[in-house]
């Protein structure tokens, strides 16, 4: 699953954070990628063929910034809780 670029604006990433903060569209299904390997990260670019893992669909009702986790330690996956808070710089 892909979305088109025109869909998303990511507005921070890292490195300059660490996560990725993007607008989301209502209605519009997101699809997160949780392999590592998509080349437009946070988003799936269909990279996972042949892994075993699969994207996560995020879609909202209104419009909505979305924080998704970088770091690899977030407790409510793909959303950014503040685990970043306690890694050493
Ligand atoms: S490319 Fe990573 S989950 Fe699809």
């Amino acid at each position: 699953m892909t979305d088109s670029t025109k869909d998303r604006l990511l507005l921070k990433q890292p490195p300059e954070k660490p996560y990725y903060l993007f607008q989301a569209v209502p209605n519009k299904a997101y699809a997160i990628c949780r392999c590592g390997q998509s080349r437009s990260q946070p988003f799936c670019d269909g990279s996972h063929q042949g892994s075993g893992k699969a994207p996560i669909t995020l879609q909202e009702t209104e419009p909505k910034n979305i924080f998704i986790c970088a770091c690899g330690k977030t407790a409510n996956n793909p959303h950014c809780d503040g685990s970043h808070k306690g890694l050493a710089p």
